[in-house]
C-alpha cells in the first residue's frame, strides 16, 4: 500500500481580524499567564525531580514563565534502560503502525496544538507569530508528513532477485538508542531530531536546549497524544556535561542526532572517540553545526534583489538561524542603489515584543547572546576598517533587544566577516566589479563553515564561475534568492566543514542514518 504523499502544509496568514489570529494571542495571554511546570520525561512518566530552573520570555526577562525540572545521573540511567526496554517491542512494530502515529502527530499540530506549539515558540524563544507558523507549525509538519514518505519509499528499495534466490532488505533499526541534542532556534528542529530516529524504530533520549524547554513540553504532550509509546522518546533536561558524558558511557549508545553549536559537536565527537571500545556497534554521528552564511551580488545582479536577498537573509528570526546571511560581498557599481534600498528597509522595521504582530524584529534569545553581539557591535563602532551605516543600538533592560545592525568594512577578513555571530547583525564587503574572481576565492577562503550561500547575477557565465568556485563552500547554494527558508520536501538542509556532516534534514539520506540494514538472500533449495 501507499502511504498518503506529502505535501507542505500551507503558511497562515495571521491578518488583522483573522480566526487564526484571534486564537494564537488568546493562546499566548494564557500561556503568559500561567506559571507551566516541565517535567522530565521518562517512560512515560512526567517527573518533578524538584530541582528547578526558571524561564522567562526573552522578550521579558523578568516575567516568569514557570520552571523546568532537572534530571540526576540516575535519571540519566534510567531513560537509557527505559528506552532500551520499549525497543524491545518498539523496533519489531510494523513500520505502518509507527507512520500512523507521526501522521496523526502532524494532524494534531496542524489542528488543535497549532495556536499553542505557536504561541509556545513566540513567548520561549521570541518568534514573531509569522516565524513560529513557519518554525514551529509548518516546518514541523512537513518534517513529520515527508520523513512518513520517504521512510516507505526507503522500506520499497529493494535489490534484484532471481528465480532461484529472493534478496531482500529489511531496515533495521540501529542495536541500541539514540541520543538527540536539539537547539533553541528552530521548534520544528527539536521535533524532529527525535522524532526522525523513532520514525525509524529507534528509541531516542532527547535533550532539547534549556531555551526550549517551553515549546518542547508541547511537542511531548503531542507525541504523547498521538500515540508514540511510552519509553520511545523520553525527554531530559539538566547539566549539558553530565548528560552527555552519562549517555556516551553507555554500551548501547547507537548514534546522535544534534544541531547546535560546532565547539560542542566537536567535543562529542571526541568523547564518542574516546569510548569507541565501549560501544557494541559504531555509533552513527549526524550533526548540523554553525554556519557563517554569504551572499554574493555580481554587477549584473538587479540591487533591488539583492537588498532584499540581505534585509530578510540577515534580520528574519533575528538572524537566528544557522542559515542566516552573515557576511556580504557587493560589487562596488551597484552597491550604492543596494545600499539606499537596504536602508529604507531596515527603517521599516518595529522592533519590540511579539504579541504586538507589527513587530518584525524581536529579541535575541539570551543575556549571553546579546552581550557578544553588543561586544561586537561596540568593537566595530571603534575600529579603523569597520563602520556601522544601520543600527548598532542595544538594550536589555526590558528584553534583549539588538537592533538590525549592518556593518561595512573595508576588510574582507574583518572578523565579523569571520565570526558566527547568530544575531542580526551583517558585514558588508563591497568589491571592485572586476575583482570577481579573486572575491569568489576570498568567498570560499574566508570561514571555515559551509552551511548556506547565494548568488546573485544576471550573466550566466558569473552564474556557473560561482556555482564552480563555491562548490564546497556551501551545501545549500542559491542563485538569486536569499541562502535562507529552505522548505521541507523541496530543499533539503545541511553543510559540510564545520557546518556539520551533512545528512540533509528532512531526506531520505537523513532517515538512512537512522537503519542498519540486513540482507536477506534466501535460496530456494
Ligand atoms: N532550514 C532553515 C533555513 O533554511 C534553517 O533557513
Amino acid at each position: 500500500f501507499e502511504v498518503p504523499v506529502a505535501i507542505n502544509e500551507p503558511v497562515k496568514s495571521y491578518a488583522p481580524g483573522s480566526p487564526e489570529r484571534e486564537e494564537v494571542l488568546n493562546s499566548y495571554k494564557e500561556l503568559y499567564n500561567s506559571k507551566i511546570n516541565v517535567p522530565i520525561y521518562i517512560n512515560g512518566e512526567k517527573i518533578e525531580t524538584g530541582n528547578t530552573k526558571p524561564m522567562s520570555p526573552p522578550h521579558d526577562h523578568q516575567h516568569i514563565l514557570g520552571e523546568y525540572h532537572l534530571a540526576e545521573k540516575s535519571h540519566i540511567d534510567s531513560a537509557i534502560s527505559t528506552a532500551l526496554e520499549a525497543r524491545k517491542k518498539w523496533s519489531k512494530m510494523p513500520w505502518e503502525h509507527r507512520a500512523a502515529i507521526f501522521l496523526k502527530a502532524a494532524e494534531l499540530i496542524q489542528g488543535p496544538y497549532r495556536s499553542k506549539i505557536n504561541a509556545a515558540t513566540m513567548l520561549a524563544q521570541s518568534k514573531n507569530i509569522f516565524q513560529a507558523e513557519i518554525d514551529a507549525a509548518c516546518e514541523l509538519i512537513d518534517f513529520l508528513r515527508f520523513n512518513v514518505q520517504y521512510m516507505s519509499e526507503i522500506y520499497a528499495e529493494q535489490p534484484e532477485s532471481s528465480s532461484a534466490a529472493w534478496n531482500r532488505v529489511e531496515y533495521r533499526p540501529l542495536e541500541g538508542f539514540v541520543y538527540a541534542i536539539t537547539p533553541f532556534n528552530f521548534t520544528a528542529i527539536a521535533g524532529n531530531l527525535p522524532a526522525s530516529a523513532a520514525l525509524m524504530g529507534n528509541v531516542v533520549v532527547w535533550k532539547p536546549s534549556d531555551s526550549q524547554v517551553y515549546s518542547a513540553k508541547v511537542i511531548m504532550d503531542v507525541f504523547e497524544e498521538a500515540g508514540v509509546p511510552a519509553g520511545v522518546i523520553n525527554m531530559v533536561m539538566g547539566d549539558p556535561v553530565m548528560i552527555t558524558d552519562t549517555v556516551l558511557a553507555n554500551p548501547d549508545f547507537a548514534g546522535i542526532h544534534f544541531t547546535g553549536s560546532t565547539h560542542v559537536f566537536k567535543d562529542i565527537w571526541a568523547k564518542i572517540g574516546a569510548n569507541i571500545h565501549n560501544y557494541k556497534t559504531y555509533p552513527r554521528i549526524v550533526g548540523e553545526t554553525g554556519g557563517k552564511d554569504f551572499i554574493v551580488a555580481h554587477h549584473t545582479a538587479n540591487p533591488q534583489q539583492v537588498s532584499t536577498a540581505i534585509a530578510r537573509g540577515a534580520f528574519e528570526f533575528q538572524g537566528q538561524k544557522c542559515s542566516a546571511a552573515s557576511r556580504i560581498y557587493v560589487a562596488k557599481s551597484i552597491w550604492p542603489e543596494v545600499k539606499d534600498s537596504l536602508l529604507a528597509d531596515i527603517k521599516s522595521f518595529k522592533m519590540g515584543s511579539p504579541e504586538d504582530m507589527s513587530n518584525f524584529i524581536t529579541a535575541v534569545i539570551h543575556e549571553a547572546s546579546f552581550d557578544k553581539l553588543a561586544k561586537y557591535i561596540d568593537q566595530a563602532k571603534s575600529d579603523e576598517n569597520a563602520e556601522i551605516i544601520a543600527g548598532g543600538n542595544y538594550d536589555k533592560t526590558k528584553g534583549y533587544f539588538v537592533e538590525p545592525t549592518v556593518i561595512l568594512t573595508t576588510d574582507p577578513k574583518y572578523t565579523t566577516m569571520e565570526t558566527e555571530l547568530f544575531g542580526p547583525v551583517v558585514t558588508i564587503y563591497v568589491y571592485e566589479d572586476e575583482k570577481w574572481s579573486e572575491t569568489l576565492k576570498l568567498v570560499d577562503g574566508t570561514s571555515e563553515y559551509a552551511l548556506t550561500g547565494a548568488v546573485l547575477a544576471t550573466d550566466r557565465y558569473a552564474i556557473t564561475e560561482a556555482t564552480d568556485v563555491l562548490q564546497n563552500a556551501a551545501g545549500n547554494f542559491y542563485i538569486n534568492d536569499k541562502c535562507t527558508g529552505a522548505v521541507v520536501g523541496q530543499q533539503p538542509f545541511g553543510g559540510a566543514r564545520a557546518s556539520g556532516t551533512n545528512d540533509k534534514a528532512g531526506s531520505a539520506l537523513n532517515l538512512l542514518r537512522w537503519a542498519s540494514p540486513r540482507l536477506i538472500k534466501e535460496t530456494f533449495v
